[in-house]
């Protein structure tokens, strides 16, 4: 092949057909249609909205309970006394309006994202997503195991009920948005591939508990991710690939053309960036796509599909690089060259 060859980025993900492997994951930067449009011009292949919060629903089920009780007149009344949840989301309704005006604004995939951690209205919400014209729903099930009385099958098996739930109310597929903290990650995952997710997007972030000084208040900064975060999703993509017959999406840490040929390689159908993308504007999304494509040609790969899952686990000749025992080469090397000061 000549090297002048323009590789073929097309990849599938949730089924659906992508013109790249680059998607831009769930943050404010595809909270606006504005917004999704910028990031559809500077070549995402997808676009994942910013999740609708169980919080919001809750607040949206209160409205309707206030109605309910208040009857419709003293309706105004009842809601004046319903704590609104509006600072990142602004809820169910104007979502669902969101969902729909990209759904006709985009040529790409839209993805909507459902952020729960109850059975609550899911299913419902879920089936109204896909009414107002998401191609695919991501959930992002973000449930701490506080209660040290719950097992871990206790724990698990409320993402599985709520993916069956989910599931069962929708036609279009179902991606699961996790954390990496489970004890057996690959089995879960294998579980929820059994509970119909179509993919997996690996990972989620629980965001950093700090405690401030001068007031001594817990709080809970957002912060954005440097390259190093791709390691965790790199390990577990390529210990799943080919282990899960399910897409793969990585998420953390995907700043640059480079970034995400590694997670390729390791056998992510898709790489997602935010973080990229909150820094750098729409634009950094063209950057990566020209990298990505630079560093397939100079390697002379025709295709994403071509090195997709190369060096995952399945491939590799020395599986246990992917698991502890590299660890002690690892730990030596760095121990040779450290110098005492
Ligand atoms: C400001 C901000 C808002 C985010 N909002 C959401 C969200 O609504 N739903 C979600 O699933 N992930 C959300 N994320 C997580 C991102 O989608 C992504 O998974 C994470 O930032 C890791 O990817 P990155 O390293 O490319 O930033 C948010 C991240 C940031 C920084």
């Amino acid at each position: 092949m000549s090297s002048s060859h323009v590789p073929d980025l097309r990849t599938r993900y949730l089924g659906l057909e992508l013109r790249s492997p680059l998607v831009a994951s769930a943050s404010p930067a595809t909270g606006t249609v504005d917004g999704m449009v910028r990031l559809e011009a500077a070549g995402a292949a997808a676009v994942v909205l910013p999740s609708l919060f169980e919080e919001q629903l809750t607040h949206d089920q209160v409205e309707v309970q206030a109605y309910l009780d208040a009857g419709s007149e003293s309706f105004g009344e009842a809601l004046s006394f319903v704590p609104e949840v509006t600072d990142y989301n602004t809820g169910p309704e104007r979502y669902l309006g969101l969902l729909g005006e990209a759904r006709e604004r985009l040529s790409i995939p839209v993805i909507a994202s459902l952020n729960g951690t109850t059975l609550g209205g899911w299913a419902h919400y879920a089936h109204l997503c896909e009414q107002a014209g998401a191609d695919a729903l991501e959930l992002n099930e973000y449930l701490l195991a506080a209660d040290p009385s719950d097992s871990p099958d206790v724990v698990e098996g409320r993402y599985l009920e709520l993916v069956e739930a989910v599931v069962a109310s929708v036609d279009i597929p179902v991606a699961v948005k996790l954390s990496p903290y489970f004890t057996s990650f690959g089995h879960l995952a294998r579980r929820l591939v059994d509970a119909g997710a179509s993919g997996l997007v690996l990972f989620n972030r629980f965001t950093r508990l700090d405690v401030d000084l001068d007031t001594l208040e817990l709080h809970l900064p957002v912060d954005l991710s440097t390259p190093q975060a791709l390691g965790l999703p790199l390990r577990w993509t390529g210990m799943l690939f080919s282990s899960v017959d399910a897409s793969l999406a990585v998420s953390g840490g995907v700043h640059s053309g480079l970034d995400a040929a590694k997670a390729l390689l390791v056998g992510a159908d898709v790489a997602m960036t935010t973080s990229a993308v909150l820094k750098g504007g729409a634009a950094a999304l063209t950057g990566i796509e020209a990298e990505l494509t630079e560093w397939l040609t100079e390697h002379e790969y025709e295709s994403v599909a071509q090195l997709r899952g190369s060096v995952s686990r399945a491939r590799v000749p020395d599986p246990s690089v992917y698991e502890r025992a590299n660890y002690v080469h690892s730990l030596t090397r760095y121990a040779s060259r450290f110098q005492p000061r």
